[in-house]
């Protein structure tokens, strides 16, 4: 038997459209698992869906456009996920967007935005995941946090704040769950080569990267391939962590 177990998982997946997302999506199919695509940007699932599925004619019904900072849309999703895939067994809360602002500028629609998407969202995702996997008694759920929840740097003020409180969020929901027999991680990625971090001018990037023990970047698989291995049974008595997968800068003070 595969120890990953991941063979019959259905997996909602946040994000899925690039980077991470789309990472782990195409490591859980290699798996034999049923991931499905949940994303804010129709146009990018639709190429998304082409890249894990490419043999499947259907394949549209495993991607569903979503905003996650709209809870009564997120619970109408797992709705038609039940409907359409009889429910979800694991899921994966990984979309997230990045802001650089200054703790002096920050505006108010910035920090509610933030806070909107990579907290608000990533709990109500996690919710309605949550009740599904508690009737199942089993299965497992992987928030994708940053290290920027542990350490902060500069205009980091709403992102930081947000990853933070994910981190501590998943714990809490650890520790709900986890007499049901269900199972809560986060990963806190370093700077990985995605899209999100293409965005900012490649000089810093390369310097945040440099920090490093590794002294590169990491690409979106190295992530992925992490909260794969917390989906799985492989990861069987792991709840309730945060799991860095940052080349090594938070090893390291100078
Ligand atoms: P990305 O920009 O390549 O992908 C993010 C995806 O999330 C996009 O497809 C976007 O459309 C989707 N998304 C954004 N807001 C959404 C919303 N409200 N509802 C549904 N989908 C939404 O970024 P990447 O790098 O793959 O990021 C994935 C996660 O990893 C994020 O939570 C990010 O904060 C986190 N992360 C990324 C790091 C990096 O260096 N790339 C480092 C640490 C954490």
């Amino acid at each position: 038997m595969d120890p990953f177990n991941l063979a019959s998982a259905v997996v909602p997946v946040t994000g899925a459209a690039s980077g991470i997302g789309l990472a782990v999506c195409r490591q859980l199919r290699a798996r034999g698992a049923r991931p499905l695509l949940l994303d804010l940007d129709p146009a990018r699932l639709e190429a998304a869906l082409q890249e894990v599925y490419p043999d499947l004619p259907d394949r549209a019904r495993h991607g569903y456009p979503l905003d996650v900072s709209d809870s009564g849309a997120v619970d109408a999703c797992f709705a038609r996920i039940d409907a359409e895939h009889g429910g979800a067994t694991h899921a994966v809360a990984n979309a997230g967007t990045g802001m650089r602002a200054n703790a002096l500028e920050i505006t108010d629609a910035q920090w509610e935005r933030v806070l909107a998407v990579n907290l608000s969202g990533a709990m109500y995702f996690c919710r309605a995941a949550a009740r599904r996997l508690v009737e199942r008694k089993g299965g497992a759920i992987v928030v994708t946090a940053s290290i920027a929840g542990l350490l902060a740097r500069e205009n980091s003020i709403g992102y930081a704040s947000s990853k933070a409180a994910a981190i501590n969020m998943t714990r809490a929901l650890a520790i709900d769950l986890g007499p049901h027999g269900v199972r809560a991680n986060a990963v806190a990625p370093g700077i990985i080569d995605t899209p999100m971090q293409q965005k900012n001018p490649p000089e810093r990037v390369q310097a945040a990267a440099g920090r490093a023990v590794l002294g590169r970047l990491g690409s979106a698989d190295e992530v992925a391939s992490v909260i794969v291995f917390l989906l799985s049974d492989q990861a069987s008595y792991v709840t309730g962590q945060a799991i860095v997968v940052d080349g090594g800068i938070m090893a390291k003070y100078a």
